[in-house]
């Protein structure tokens, strides 16, 4: 739960500190220097007063990001394209939402307490909300995350940065730390029976993997560093973070892999394949439940390669309610299944076909943001299937002697964008 700032009665009505009378540079002040105050701003209210940072009340100062975009515009661009910045807007949030389900602010709009300011409130997951935050304590069921808004601190990685004019610096070596993200990334929903539902368990499955034994944090994989400026003007940094989160396709392929291998009976075709979740730092899929990652195996005619068979393997975590039904977390009752892959977990799956034939064997390992079940209960369309990786290998017919010639073969699939 985040500790809100009080709306203070007698909060006088303060300027609004306009984006436009920035000049973007950087200028060194004394540490506690207030932002400056300008007869040509646009007073509290203004129509004019688009995109600008406002300060709320007496103690809170409240910005929109497209404010820390004037000096910091690679950083704002990155988190713009992610998840972060739509975090109270997606379809699926907003079906969600829609068919009644409560208590979602604190993570997904999380100024809403904080602002009046509906526009800034619908950048769900601001620069604010993580650069006001000083401690995060993790604890049984969720997290406890309090922004501090009454002095005008960002709170960050860098223990050097000077004081400006526009905020203060927070040296926080918290920032690099998988407790920082627990704030959100944790989350079990206790029933009516008392149970404790695992929602958001990135956290604890990381915590429970190689990664954290090792000391590798979320940041690491998902906020790589390179060296560029952190603000316009200021100086070089050898490691300035990417705030796109893991919607970098590299980071993504490659991190799960699959080999196919196919062999023969005299009867049969025999097809193994191997899941492997090398890189990811938690289960896969994590995240929501009804993430779905599925093996799929097609059979193809040799002839004229239309389908003859499939089969399917399911990797997810199905959340079901009182009659078994499977239905978003914040209605489920228990945890009907839980098939997804641990960190560096291999999983094995053997099929079998009865046929002599020849034809082509397609292996794809694809994602859907939700289960097509979730999908229909929640009035939304069919989900998108995003295939990672796929393999295509032919076979021939089984030869007189009951063999296939030029098998056993392996493949590994190949990553698809
Ligand atoms: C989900 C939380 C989150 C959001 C949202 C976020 N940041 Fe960050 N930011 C971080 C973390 C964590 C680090 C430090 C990463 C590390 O040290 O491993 C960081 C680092 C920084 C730094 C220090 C330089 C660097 O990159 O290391 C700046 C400046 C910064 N962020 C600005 C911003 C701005 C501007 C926005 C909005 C456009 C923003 N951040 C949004 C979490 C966030
Ligand atoms: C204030 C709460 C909050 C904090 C702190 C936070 N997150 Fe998030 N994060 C969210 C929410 C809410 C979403 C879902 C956004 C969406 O997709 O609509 C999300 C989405 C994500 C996603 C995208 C998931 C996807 O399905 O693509 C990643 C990756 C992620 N966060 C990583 C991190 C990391 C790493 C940190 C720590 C540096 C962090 N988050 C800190 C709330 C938070
Ligand atoms: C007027 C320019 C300017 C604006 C506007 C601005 N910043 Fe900064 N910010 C800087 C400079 C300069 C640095 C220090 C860069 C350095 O030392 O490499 C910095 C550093 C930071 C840091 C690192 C702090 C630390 O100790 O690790 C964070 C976090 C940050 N800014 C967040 C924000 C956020 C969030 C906003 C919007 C509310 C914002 N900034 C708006 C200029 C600005
Ligand atoms: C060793 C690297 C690594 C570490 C450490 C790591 N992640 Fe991930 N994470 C990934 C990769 C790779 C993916 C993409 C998997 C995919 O989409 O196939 C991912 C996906 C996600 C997603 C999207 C949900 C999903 O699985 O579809 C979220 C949310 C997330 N990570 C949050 C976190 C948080 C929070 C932490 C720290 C507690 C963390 N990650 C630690 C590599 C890592
Ligand atoms: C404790 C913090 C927390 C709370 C409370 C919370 N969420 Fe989330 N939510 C997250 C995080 C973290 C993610 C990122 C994991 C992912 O994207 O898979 C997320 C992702 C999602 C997603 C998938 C991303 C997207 O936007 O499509 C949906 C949908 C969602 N949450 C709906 C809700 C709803 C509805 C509620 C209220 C009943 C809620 N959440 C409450 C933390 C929270």
């Amino acid at each position: 739960m985040i500790s809100m700032l009080a709306c203070d009665d007698n909060a006088v009505s303060h300027p609004r500190v306009s984006g436009a009378s920035s000049d973007g540079s950087p200028r060194d002040a004394a540490p506690g220097t207030a932002p400056p105050a300008d007869a040509n701003l646009p007073s509290a209210g203004s129509a004019a007063a688009e995109h600008t940072a406002t300060i709320d009340s007496a103690r809170g100062f409240v910005f929109s990001s497209v404010r820390c975009g004037q000096c910091h515009a690679a950083t704002e661009k990155q988190w713009a394209s992610g998840a972060h910045s739509v975090a109270s807007s997606t379809p699926l949030y907003l079906a969600m939402r829609a068919h009644g389900s409560e208590g979602c602010e604190r993570c997904h709009e999380p100024m809403q307490a904080i602002t009046n300011d509906a526009r800034i409130a619908k950048e769900g997951v601001t620069c604010l909300v993580c650069h006001r935050i000083d401690k995060v304590e993790v604890q049984k069921t969720s997290s406890m995350f309090s922004p501090q808004f009454d002095d005008n601190v960002m709170f960050g990685p860098l223990c050097d940065a000077r004081n400006q004019y526009f905020h203060k610096m927070g040296c926080s070596p918290l920032h690099a730390k998988s407790q920082f993200c627990g704030a959100c990334h944790h989350l079990l929903l206790t029933t009516p029976s008392g149970v404790d539902l695992p929602v958001f368990t990135e956290y604890q499955e990381w915590l429970a993997s190689p990664y954290a034994a090792r000391g590798v944090d979320c940041q690491e994989c998902h906020m790589p560093g390179r060296p560029r400026h952190v603000a316009v003007g200021s100086r070089m940094r050898p490691n300035v973070h990417d705030h796109g989160l893991n919607d970098n396709a590299q980071q993504v392929a490659g991190a799960i892999t699959v080999s196919v291998t196919i062999s023969s009976s005299p009867e049969q075709l025999l097809v193994t394949s191997v899941v492997d979740n090398l890189k990811v730092g938690h289960h896969a899929p994590s995240g929501l439940p009804g993430h779905e990652l599925v093996l799929r195996l097609r059979i193809l005619n040799e002839a004229d390669l239309h389908e003859e068979d499939r089969a399917e393997r399911l990797y997810s975590r199905v959340l079901v309610d009182d009659h078994g039904n499977e239905v978003p977390f914040y209605a489920a009752r228990r945890v009907k299944s839980d098939t997804r892959l641990k960190a560096q977990e291999k999983r094995r799956e053997t099929f079998a076909w009865t046929t002599k034939a020849g034809g082509r064997l397609v292996a794809e390992l694809f994602s859907r943001p939700i289960s097509p079940a979730l999908a229909t209960a929640l009035g939304l369309p069919e989900p998108r299937e995003q295939i990672l990786v796929k393999a295509e290998i032919s076979f021939k017919r089984t030869s007189s002697n009951g063999q296939r010639p030029g098998l056993p073969v392996t493949m590994l699939a190949e990553p698809v964008n």
